[in-house]
């Protein structure tokens, strides 16, 4: 290929990349992507450490094409990650009454950004991280976002990657809680990760061929999940296997909270359903019951293939965006098509399971219980 054609159209010459939010499998890939591609085109990148963080504090070095050798199948991110660093209300402290003490780091930003001449930015996070970009966007940063979290909840993308790994593992913990709740006699309840949102629950439920499955979106009522669990018993399957989404809750009650992080943009934790659910089901039912919280196993580890494909494409699609002039996008899936959509159309947003998806439709086709 002559110079010419490798000198991107809109004259960039040199991106920041940052990863911000919870981790999950595939920003590697994204970071290879982008790193490669806008090499290949003259464009210098600078990682940015911890996401925004790095960005506030000006931990900022350059990538080399050997920096991004051989991370496509490392999990995690080797630009490190925060979920707490906003620019726009960070905390740099307590009041005395021990609340956080905000301030907007943005300019602060601003200046980092003009010290290290970085003209665009490639985020790589979650609906709080595009919120968190939409400042620079508006003050002239050239914004690009990419799409990622397990929980499958970004508006505007009908998939991200890490959840396809999530729901692999989530499946095959599924799979191995099978044979030891049969052995025993006992109903088994895994809880995953998920938010607000259910499709990790969903999708592994259906791919373990789960019993019951609990989702946010789907409060359930107690007393039937204790009849279903009663009645399988009965007719001599002596164990119930429970896919429950963190975010579920019973009919007329709340999620539970495992904690909450005042410095944290999006500040509540959940987590402690499955193990309510385990108790009240032995308590109403006698049948001997277990939980297993699978937590961040979730987010470790290698990506399955299908979320290297896709972190792939989505970084691609990113650097297209990029050196076509097409600034302030993010890159999404819709009906297997890869596009996007303006940055903010994710912002503050949640991509929630409908009560009418098909794979609902199919999962109760096959006699799935969802408590309702
Ligand atoms: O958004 C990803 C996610 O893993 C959620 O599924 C989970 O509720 C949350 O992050 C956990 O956050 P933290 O890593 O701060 O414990």
């Amino acid at each position: 290929m002559s110079t010419p054609d490798r000198v991107a159209a809109s004259g960039i010459t040199r991106i920041g990349v940052l990863t911000g939010g919870g981790d999950c499998p595939g920003l590697n890939a994204v970071i290879r992507a982008v790193t490669k591609d806008a090499i290949f085109h003259g464009i210098e990148v600078l990682g940015i450490e911890d996401g925004f963080l790095g960005l506030i504090e000006d931990r900022v070095r350059r990538l080399t094409l050997d920096d991004v050798s051989n991370i496509l199948t490392d999990g995690g991110t080797i630009l490190g990650s925060s979920n707490k660093a906003n620019p726009q209300k960070f905390a740099v402290g307590k009041n005395e009454d021990g609340t956080p003490k905000w301030r907007d780091m943005t300019d602060v930003c601003m200046t980092h950004l003009e010290v290290h001449g970085i003209e665009a930015l490639v985020v790589i996070g979650g609906d709080g991280t595009m919120s968190a970009a939409k400042p620079f966007a508006d003050r002239g940063i050239k914004c690009i976002g990419v799409p990622k979290t397990i929980d499958n909840d970004l508006y505007g993308t009908d998939i991200t990657f890490g959840f396809a790994t999530a729901v692999h593992v989530a499946t095959d913990a599924l799979d191995r809680v099978h044979s030891t709740a049969a052995s025993h006699h006992r109903v088994m309840v895994v809880e995953v990760m998920g938010r607000n949102a259910g499709w990790i629950a969903l999708h592994a439920g259906v791919a373990s061929g789960s019993d019951v499955i609990l989702l946010p979106e789907i409060p359930f009522s107690l007393e039937k999940v204790c009849e279903f669990c009663l009645a399988r018993s009965q007719r001599g399957k002596r164990f119930t296997i429970i896919a429950c989404s963190e975010g579920a809750k019973p009919l007329g009650g709340e999620q539970i909270v495992e904690r909450v992080d005042p410095t944290s943009p999006d500040p509540i934790r959940l987590g402690g359903i499955g193990k309510w659910v385990s108790n009240q089901i032995e308590d109403c039912t006698e049948i001997e019951s277990r939980h297993v919280v699978l937590g961040h196993v979730q987010r470790g580890g290698t990506p399955v293939a299908a979320d290297r494909v896709l972190a792939t494409q989505f970084g691609h699609h990113a650097m297209h965006l990029l050196k076509t002039g097409n600034f302030n996008r993010l890159a999404v899936m819709q009906g297997g098509v890869l596009g996007d959509v303006e940055i903010t159309a994710a912002a503050d947003k949640q991509r929630l399971v409908p009560k009418d998806h098909a794979l609902i439709a199919a999962a109760r086709s096959v006699y799935t219980c969802f408590g309702d």
